[in-house]
């Protein structure tokens, strides 16, 4: 067989990945966590042709060329390596969410790509395989390969720098509501953000710290404790954004609509509401809350003037051949 589908959810970090130590292999400073997000995909087909002169990118029906398509071939190139064979391929993939507007579309697409292509090609990988491929193209692409919530370890080296579930989706009802404030594509990619996330003063600190937050989260999650869980998120979240904004140069990726969340999402906490908010690389706010307040909290944040948008998810499983 020559040709797979395949389709991976996004993921929304709680405890953030930002820089490498090494860049070329993409291994990150610090271990990471996150949630898979039920009923947002990308879904890949790869199809290794003889006849074809070049790899060919469609992504939702419009040709790709350029870093788009480098970047892909790059992850065919290992998987062609490994598999010892010499086709292009086409790859066709879509999305049913926004992409680069912090909705980690990436991660999804990596994870669908070394699904779709490894098994395209004839190769059986294991989980922990196929989550090593998927953070060669996007670091955040490894936690979208296992399912529901899920840890990187940062790992020692290339081959043991993979992520793991820590537990599966039904383990707890987490909706993330995802408040759209800007629906346009962020001017400096996460690529270019871990390579200065170095030059912010405030990084050392933020990855000195990183074993103890992953440590109360995971606990958070274990435990469904979700006060600690909030706090332990928006901490992490807050912290990363202080690199960002002190890096050089400087990345502000915020909107006064984005605040105005922060404010109205404490409140609603204080006042007994579970919920709690995390921001990837983009303006958009992830709120989280437990599953069954998840109208609420979609009603509350259509009233905030500046969202346009809001989307729903659930804790979703691990990527897979469709
Ligand atoms: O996987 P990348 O290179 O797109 O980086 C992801 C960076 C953040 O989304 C901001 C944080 C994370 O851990 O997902």
């Amino acid at each position: 067989m020559n040709s797979a589908t395949a389709q991976a959810n996004p993921n929304i970090a709680f405890i953030k990945y930002w820089g490498n130590r090494e860049d070329h292999y993409r291994l990150p400073v610090n271990s990471s966590l996150s949630m898979n997000l039920d009923g947002l995909f990308t879904r890949t087909t790869v199809s290794f042709q003889p006849s074809l002169p070049f790899d060919e990118l469609i992504i939702n029906g419009h040709e790709v060329v350029g870093k788009g398509l480098e970047r892909v071939s790059y992850i065919l190139d290992l998987v062609r390596e490994k598999a010892g064979i010499k086709m292009n391929a086409e790859v066709m993939s879509e999305n049913n969410f926004p992409s680069g507007a912090g909705i980690a579309s990436s991660a999804a697409a990596f994870a669908a790509l070394a699904m779709a292509g490894s098994k395209a090609a004839g190769l059986d990988l294991s989980e922990p395989e196929l989550s090593i491929l998927a953070r060669r193209g996007s670091g955040s692409a490894s936690r979208s390969i296992p399912a529901g919530f899920v840890e990187w370890k940062m790992g020692e080296a290339e081959s043991d720098s993979f992520a793991f579930s820590i537990a599966p989706p039904d383990h707890w009802n987490l909706a993330d509501c995802v408040a759209i404030v800007s629906s346009t594509h962020k001017k400096t990619g996460s690529t270019e953000g871990h390579a200065i996330a170095g030059t912010s003063p405030l990084q050392g600190a933020r990855v000195a710290d990183a074993p103890g937050r992953i440590d109360l989260c995971r606990n958070a999650i274990l435990n469904k404790d979700f006060e600690a869980f909030a706090n332990i998120i928006e901490h992490d979240s807050d912290m990363m954004h202080s690199v960002m904004m002190t890096s050089n140069p400087p990345l502000m990726y915020w909107q006064s609509a984005t605040v105005e969340i922060f404010h109205q999402v404490r409140e609603w906490r204080a006042a007994g509401l579970p919920v709690g908010y995390t921001v990837d690389a983009g303006a958009n706010v992830h709120v989280i809350c437990l599953g069954e307040y998840k109208a609420e909290v979609e009603k509350r944040l259509r009233e905030i003037p500046g969202v346009k948008n809001v989307l729903v998810a659930g804790v979703g499983g691990a990527a897979k051949i469709v």
